[in-house]
């Protein structure tokens, strides 16, 4: 099993968190890091699992890089893959649309693939697309006000689960 990470991020804080959940999987299992800005889009077809990350920018919308490589790649389909998200947003300044992006994201891949990484809400906010229903996050959320050192914390427990299941397929 190949394990590809791929983000699109704007000031680097999804890319961080990338490269913290690639240092901690690639001990275990073959993996790899990719920015959605860089690649051939056909490198995703060589990797078993996705680990697919994005912020949320300008009240809900994907992450631009994202954006733009849905705009260029409209026939391309992903299928059979198992898939997992992450990604970055704001629950105070945007408490209405927190993480949404990420839901972009995971309508774009959540037919034909099998989802895994669904996780524990323990932020407050109003509104996140995000939170299926109403209940639990489709993948990794971080918020920027957290502290570093919580984050890494979650992020740690997050791949730790993550292994678990990928390392059982
Ligand atoms: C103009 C602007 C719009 C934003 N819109 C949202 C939003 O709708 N929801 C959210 O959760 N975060 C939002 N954010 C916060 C970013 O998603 C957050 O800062 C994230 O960590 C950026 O990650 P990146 O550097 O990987 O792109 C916004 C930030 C800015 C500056």
């Amino acid at each position: 099993m190949k394990v590809g990470i791929f983000f699109g991020s704007s000031t680097g804080n999804t890319k961080n968190i990338a490269f913290l959940i690639y240092k901690k999987i690639k001990k275990y299992i073959f993996c790899n890091i990719f920015d959605i800005s860089k690649i051939d889009f056909n490198i995703i077809n060589d990797f078993d699992i996705l680990i697919l990350g994005s912020s949320t920018w300008y009240y809900g919308k994907l992450q631009y890089h994202w954006y733009n490589f849905f705009y260029y790649n409209k026939k391309f389909i992903i299928k059979n893959k198992i898939i997992c998200f992450f990604g970055c947003g704001d629950k105070l300044n945007y408490k209405y649309t927190f993480c949404d992006g990420l839901f972009c994201l995971y309508k774009r891949f959540n037919v034909n693939n099998i989802i895994i990484g669904y996780w524990f809400n323990i932020y407050k906010f109003k509104n996140s697309k995000s939170l299926l229903f109403k209940k639990y996050f489709l993948g990794l959320i971080i918020d920027d006000n957290n502290k570093y050192k919580k984050n890494i914390k979650i992020i740690n427990i997050w791949v730790s689960n993550l292994l678990l299941k990928i390392l059982n397929y």
